[in-house]
């Protein structure tokens, strides 16, 4: 049936969406391998739509719609995490075949996922020339380094509020005050991410093993190393002052 209003696939454009697997190597793993990654990456720009929406509504005081974007940014997270098993069904075997077509590139390389780290609060300049990546995303990731993050905001909304003591926010037994919502919502984001960080590096032990990263880093090693990065280290502190 003809129609010239938009049908299901014109509205996402699925044309194009769909088209973007083409070009792949000859080995029967890469296509949900490359489309796997295509799929994060999408789940990526999800998770910086609300934090930045997030950050916007910080700095305007409206806690409540904050704290609504922040519980979509952790379901997210959670969904990231389980996606994880997917790459297991991968085996040793087949991947030490499928990453000679890989180059030099990795995960490492992704600008979204810096930009996550950066717009939370945790920003390493370091990247910038670290990470291979377009003209473009050079300049998105520039600008996550000087705009405020996350934790910014929030700490200019405890100077706003008359910088009340957190650890008497959180001796509450029962939560009942907006700050104290919205400093869990950014706990429950960060220990989000850091699951997906602790999920990843089994998977990749399971796959690769001990065996150097495609991006040129130690590999396991390198990811066991920042499984302990927190945005909020305050915000995990305060806890064990109570
Ligand atoms: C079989 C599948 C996978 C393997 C074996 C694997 C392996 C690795 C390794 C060894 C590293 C360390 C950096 C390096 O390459 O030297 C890394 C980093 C990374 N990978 Fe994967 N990966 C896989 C799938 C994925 C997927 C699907 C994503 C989703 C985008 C992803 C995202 C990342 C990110 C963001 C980093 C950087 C982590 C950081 O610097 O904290 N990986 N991966």
């Amino acid at each position: 049936m003809t129609s010239t209003e938009p049908h299901y696939g014109d509205f996402l454009r699925l044309q194009a969406l769909l088209s973007l697997q083409r070009e792949l190597p000859d080995v029967h793993d890469a296509h949900f391998f490359f489309t796997v990654h295509q799929a994060y990456e999408l789940q990526f720009k999800i998770i910086l739509y609300e934090l930045d929406a997030a950050v916007v509504a910080v700095r305007g005081d409206d806690i409540p719609r904050a704290v609504y974007c922040l519980r979509r940014v952790r379901a997210m997270e959670d969904a990231l995490v389980a996606q994880v098993g997917t790459l297991e069904t991968i085996s040793p075997g087949s991947f030490a075949v499928l990453r000679r077509t890989l180059g030099g590139s990795s995960g490492l390389q992704s600008v979204q996922f810096r930009e996550i780290e950066f717009l939370s609060g945790q920003k390493d300049p370091g990247y910038l020339d670290r990470l291979r990546m377009s003209e473009a995303e050079r300049i998105r990731l520039e600008r996550r380094l000087t705009e405020p993050s996350l934790w910014d905001e929030f700490q200019r909304l405890l100077r706003r509020l008359g910088d009340p003591d957190l650890v008497e926010l959180y001796r509450a037994e029962i939560p009942d005050n907006g700050l104290a919502r919205l400093a869990e919502a950014m706990v429950d984001h960060d220990e989000g991410f850091g699951l997906w960080r602790v999920r990843h590096v089994a998977m990749v032990e399971r796959v690769i093993g001990r065996r150097p990263g495609t991006g040129g880093s130690a590999g396991v090693a390198y990811l066991q190393s920042t499984v302990e990065r927190r945005f909020f280290p305050e915000l995990w502190a305060v806890r064990t002052l109570l």
